[in-house]
């Protein structure tokens, strides 16, 4: 792979959120990060399915990039050449990815263009239809790492007029590791630091799973971007004294109306930064947006084991007997998001019109917008 080992434009030690090997997936454990760099083999779907499923790898891209490979692992994996076979196996994986996670648009954009390959195979041998899922495993992340450095180029223009290096918070992981490379919202602070651009990233903890204070912090800290991490609840503080001046966040579903599924907590510090008068931007790829879910209302919401809450890295500070309650994600309004910045442009409200302009009916992204030549 060309790109192997530059995923994460570090500084120092190179590490890949993920590395197809020919005939098998390794994945960086995200889960232990930032004490232990160590990857896991996925061998088969099931494996791949799992990884998704107990977080060793997440966020959006990255879980559509990675259901991608589990779909070519799922084809591999398959011996015989019985065409109806084969179509049954295949089915069946997808299925079984699409049943990881469910807020996520990215993973069902990501297998709906797998199964497009399976549906036009026609008379192709079973060995040939392998070969082009593979291809088109790579191709979802060679495109992914291209579509986020457009979404950084995109996205530092908005601060293209000030004078000053800009503070910035954010929430969760919508970094390198979410994705096959660069991220969304890092993508943005990573190309406005490339200008010498950022006065500081506060870097939003993000209980339970603590995306932020154990991924986005290990990733800044590995280019030296200067942040510090504050937990959740200290946002509106740091808001209230003038040291934010624009929220950068990645998301998970875009409704065609521009409600947005982010990481909980995304929904909260919409209010504040509504309340204080600070931009609210909203950093993903096009893919992300699920144009036939005319609002957030719909979006699915992912409920996770209670001990994320329950425990801190292994650690339990809840008693059982204590009941609590684990939504992964929130939608935020349209009417609280300043803009979205997608790899081909930084979109406005009001956003059904602006959304709706990038698809034809059918809710298909229009190819050109996945150009892999670099263009737009
Ligand atoms: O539960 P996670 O870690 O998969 O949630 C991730 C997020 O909410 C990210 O902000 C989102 O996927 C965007 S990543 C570029």
């Amino acid at each position: 792979m060309g790109n192997r080992n530059l995923n994460l434009y570090t500084g120092e030690k190179r590490v890949s959120t993920l590395i197809w090997e020919g005939s098998f997936l390794k994945l960086l454990d995200q889960r232990k990060l930032p004490f232990k760099e160590v990857y896991i083999n996925c061998r088969s779907v099931d494996s791949v399915a799992e990884a998704i499923r107990n977080m060793v790898v997440r966020g959006a891209p990255a879980i559509g990039v990675v259901a991608g490979y589990g779909v070519a692992l799922a084809a591999l994996k398959f011996y015989g050449e019985d065409k109806q076979e084969f179509t049954g196996h295949m089915n069946r994986s997808i299925k079984l990815l699409s049943g990881t996670r469910p807020t996520a648009a990215n993973l069902f954009w990501a297998l709906d263009r797998m199964k497009r390959v399976l549906d036009h195979a026609g008379n192709l041998e079973v060995s040939r239809i392998k070969g082009k899922l593979i291809a088109e495993a790579k191709e979802i992340e060679k495109q992914d790492l291209e579509i986020n450095r457009r979404i950084g180029r995109n996205g530092k223009e908005i601060f293209r007029r000030s004078d000053s290096k800009i503070k910035i918070l954010t929430h969760c992981n919508a970094g390198a590791l979410a994705t096959s490379g660069y991220g969304t919202a890092l993508a943005v602070i990573r190309s406005l630091n490339e200008e010498g651009k950022v006065a500081n990233v506060i870097v939003d903890e993000t209980r339970p799973f603590l995306q932020g204070a154990r991924l986005t912090a290990w990733e800044l800290h590995k280019e030296k971007i200067p942040f510090f991490i504050i937990s959740d609840n200290m946002a509106g503080y740091f808001m209230s004294r003038g040291d934010v001046d624009a929220v950068l966040v990645g998301a998970d579903r875009i409704a065609s109306n521009g409600d947005t599924a982010n990481k909980i907590g995304t929904l909260s510090l919409s209010i504040l930064a509504g309340y204080y008068k600070i931009p609210i931007y909203i950093a993903a790829p096009i893919s992300t947006v699920d144009i036939k879910m005319k609002s957030g209302d719909n979006i699915p919401i992912e409920y996770r084991d209670g001990s994320e809450v329950r425990e801190v890295l292994g650690k339990t500070i809840i008693p059982k007997f204590m009941a609590v309650k684990n939504p992964a994600f929130d939608v935020t309004p349209a009417d609280n998001i300043t803009a979205i910045i997608t790899e081909k442009e930084v979109i406005y409200p009001p956003y059904k019109k602006s959304i709706g302009k990038f698809f034809k009916t059918g809710g298909h992204i229009k190819e050109e917008v996945h150009s892999s030549d670099g263009k737009k």
